[in-house]
């Protein structure tokens, strides 16, 4: 986690470090800095958001300079402990994201050696390191400080009066940004929008000097050659474009997505091929995600399972890591939007060791996935900016019909049908969207409890577990997902009129239990909000609250019925008054373990 970034052009560094931090805040936030060569070094940090920092700095000059923005992993946020870190002389200064597994003894070593280092952070020992091996050549320094490190250590250094900057990635993203006469790093492309739409995406092990007007990169020792990229993502796309916060847009934004999405498979062919057996036919499948991509994969689980037939095993990538198993020459998915989550990376790693083909699913170009895997196949959801993820996993969940039809074992008019379907769920999102002052009364009305379940059967039951982490996420509610059988097997003594139930009530086999469900939740006295489809008149006198949603095949049910969990989860956030987009503890991007 964390963002840094790096500037060296003709303009003045400053303002240009803070706009680029406050674009990736997303990767970390609980506080940031920066570091500015004007002759000396002037090294600006403290606890606390970008926009904070930026009231309290004098006018810098100096055209070249380093930032950051922080999720600490060693050491509490303080402004002892945030980014740069510095030597002894204050002549270096480092950004760093990532862990170093071997700083408690580079600590004592460089203690020992006469170094004091002032943080509790992990990363201190690099700029102490830097200064120890610098004998005239900047980059070698770094160099030979990067020998010394052991774990993930993506860093960029600044010294005091150079007219260069060196940057490394290991393990977790870094980009050169390419400008006219200046040059930039950053830990992604959006911290960059505003500048450039040409980049380089850096390789593990890439140690790269930029200066103005040139960039050289390194491998192992030798210089390399990286492919100059361009981005399509447009300066908008990471804007609030009046919405008061990005949750709400990139809410919004999901008809567009959705039609994206499909569109973009459509005119590249059938992406599901690579799912096929050498057969052609599609087998078992195993699916790794984590989190919000974990509950897409869940989801997929049912759509694969129901069309073609196979047996679908969804894990989370943290526990398989440890304990998982797959079969040597087996395919497997890993879903990432970011492409960055270390616990799906070594996941990969894992199933790679194992003789798996792996094909991965991520919204993130040139994220270090799509360097792993065999095979990427992209969402086109554009820049999702808020920590929560919403219309990425909508984009999973779109990507995931698409594989699975060309496989579908129905016959040809169904699915002709299940294909119109799928290209009109664009429309059934924007009713959806549509009737959100409805499902704000509701949400306003959850916001008042501590305390909700969120209950689902079959194909939406992984959509109550995404619903109860929403809500968890942003409005910072408790809440659970059940699969609406089992609430009765133990969380039933938690129901009581202090405890809503959110139940998604589906059109398809499982009605008739859910509604039964709800029955036995409502004689405990529990307020129910029922997400029901138009025309169902079960839930009238029985359900408290009613939210209703377009009718649609019980097949592409959750994608409807997940619009109205994310947009409840909106509403009672906002009305508890959270920082929506930057829940607490939390970053977009999950890159340690
Ligand atoms: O980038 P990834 O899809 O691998 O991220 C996985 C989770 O960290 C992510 O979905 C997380 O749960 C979101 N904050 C949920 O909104």
């Amino acid at each position: 986690m964390c963002g840094i970034v790096g500037y060296i052009g003709k303009k003045r560094a400053q303002p240009i470090l803070l706009n680029c931090l406050s674009k990736l805040e997303y990767r970390g936030y609980d506080s940031c800095g920066i570091a500015v060569s004007n002759g000396s070094l002037q090294v600006y940090k403290d606890i606390g958001r970008v926009k904070a920092l930026e009231k309290t700095l004098p006018f810098i000059k100096g055209m070249v300079g380093i930032g950051h923005t922080r999720w600490a992993t060693h050491g509490e946020p303080s402004k002892i402990n945030a980014h740069p870190h510095c030597d002894c002389t204050g002549r270096f200064a480092v950004v760093h994201n990532g862990t170093i597994n071997n700083y408690h003894e580079l600590r004592e070593k460089l203690t020992a050696e006469g170094h004091t280092l002032v943080s509790q952070t992990d990363t201190e020992v690099i700029a102490h390191l830097i200064e120890k091996y610098y004998s005239g050549d900047f980059p070698g320094a770094v160099e030979m400080a990067l020998h010394e490190l052991e774990g993930v250590y993506t860093m960029i250094a600044i010294m005091a009066g150079e007219h260069r900057l060196v940057a490394a990635r290991k393990d977790s993203p870094l980009v050169i940004g390419i400008g006219d006469r200046e040059n930039y790093f950053a830990s992604d492309v959006t911290a960059l929008l505003d500048y450039t739409s040409r980049v380089i995406y850096l390789e593990d092990g890439d140690i790269a000097v930029i200066t103005a007007d040139s960039i050289n990169i390194r491998n192992n020792g030798a210089g390399i050659d990286r492919e100059e990229h361009k981005i399509s993502w447009s300066v908008e796309d990471a804007q609030k474009s009046g919405y008061e916060h990005f949750l709400l847009k990139e809410i919004h934004e999901q008809p567009k997505v959705i039609r994206d999405t499909l569109s973009g498979y459509i005119s590249a062919g059938e992406p599901a091929a690579e799912l096929a057996g050498d057969g052609g036919s599609m087998d078992d499948m195993l699916i790794l995600a984590c989190g919000t991509s974990y509950h897409a994969g869940l989801v997929g689980k049912y759509i694969i399972e129901k069309l073609v037939d196979v047996p679908v095993r969804v894990e989370m990538a943290d526990e398989f890591i440890y304990s998982g198993q797959a079969a040597a020459g087996s395919r497997a998915v890993v879903i990432t939007q970011s492409g960055e989550t270390l616990d799906a990376l070594k996941a990969i790693k894992k199933l790679k060791e194992t003789g798996c083909r792996v094909i991965a699913i991520t919204n993130v170009v040139g994220s270090t996935v799509t360097r792993t895997a065999d095979r990427t196949i992209y969402l086109r959801a554009g820049p999702e900016i808020s920590v929560a993820a919403t219309k990425t996993y909508m984009a999973q969940l779109i990507a995931l019909y698409w594989l699975a039809l060309p496989y579908a074992k129905v016959d040809i008019k169904k699915l002709d049908s299940l294909v119109t379907e799928l290209r009109q769920l664009p429309v059934k999102v924007q009713q959806v969207l549509d009737n959100e002052a409805a499902v704000a009364d509701c949400a306003r009305q959850l916001a008042g409890y501590e305390n909700v379940f969120f209950i689902g059967k079959g194909i939406n039951y992984p959509v109550a577990l995404e619903g109860a982490l929403k809500l968890k996420e942003i409005s910072y509610i408790h809440a659970e997902g059940y699969a609406a059988g089992e609430l009765k097997h133990g969380p039933f003594a938690l129901l009581g009129e202090k405890t809503p139930v959110v139940a998604i009530v589906a059109q398809d086999n499982t009605h008739e239990a859910i509604v039964t469900s709800i029955k036995e939740i409502k004689a405990r006295r529990s307020p129910v909000l029922a997400i029901v489809s138009e025309g169902d008149e079960t839930m009238t006198g029985l359900a408290d609250m009613i939210v209703t949603v377009p009718r649609v095949d019980p097949l592409f049910s959750p994608v409807v019925n997940s619009v109205v969990v994310q947009l409840l989860s909106y509403f009672a956030a906002k009305e508890r008054g959270c920082p929506i987009d930057f829940p607490r503890n939390l970053a977009k991007s999950v890159t340690v373990e």
